[in-house]
């Protein structure tokens, strides 16, 4: 059974993330949406939170299934026998960071490899910080994210 990692901080999950998703669960007969640390970020959500938003947003997909790990991603995968990790593309601006992501990935377990899968133009400008940002200044996001998240975000 091929199984992949989808990590990031989702922080919220928004719809571009689930562009995503939804075409790797086409590749693979399994795929954990991993709420993954990123040290340098302050949240806007808690772990517990992200996980149940992403759970919401996702119940369609048989084959997903979502997790929260405080450690290393590649560690992660190793140990749920995972072979590769999935992660998304919008912009040239992101090929830099990923491309040191994936380098210290393979640092440290080259068995685990990457795949990326480049955003649909319509979601190629979308990321969470931005979409909180939005929110809190009055405007409608209700068409970036998914329906439970825009409630949650409403209420918050
Ligand atoms: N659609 C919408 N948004 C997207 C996107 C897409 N297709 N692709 C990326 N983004 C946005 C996210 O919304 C996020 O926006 P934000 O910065 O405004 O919150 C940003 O791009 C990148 O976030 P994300 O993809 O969630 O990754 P991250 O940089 O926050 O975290 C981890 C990356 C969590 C995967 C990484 O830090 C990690 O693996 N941590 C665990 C420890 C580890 O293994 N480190 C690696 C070795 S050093």
């Amino acid at each position: 059974m091929s199984k992949a990692i989808y990590p990031g901080s989702f922080d919220p999950i928004t719809n571009g993330h689930l562009d995503i998703l939804s075409r790797a669960v086409k590749v693979f007969d399994e795929v954990v949406v991993l709420v993954a640390v990123n040290p340098e970020k302050h949240f806007n959500f808690t772990p517990e939170e992200r996980v149940e938003m992403i759970k919401e947003a996702t119940k369609q997909y048989k084959n997903v299934k979502v997790d929260f790990y405080k450690g290393l991603t590649v560690e992660y995968a190793k140990k749920n026998h995972a072979t590769h990790l999935i992660r998304g593309l919008r912009a040239v601006s992101d090929f830099e960071y990923e491309f040191q992501l994936a380098s210290a990935n393979e640092h440290v377990d080259s068995s685990i490899d990457m795949i990326f899968f480049m955003a649909r133009g319509d979601k190629s400008f979308i990321s969470s910080s931005a979409i909180m940002e939005l929110a809190r200044n009055g405007i409608d996001v209700s068409d970036l994210v998914p329906p439970s998240v825009s409630k949650i975000i409403n209420k918050k």
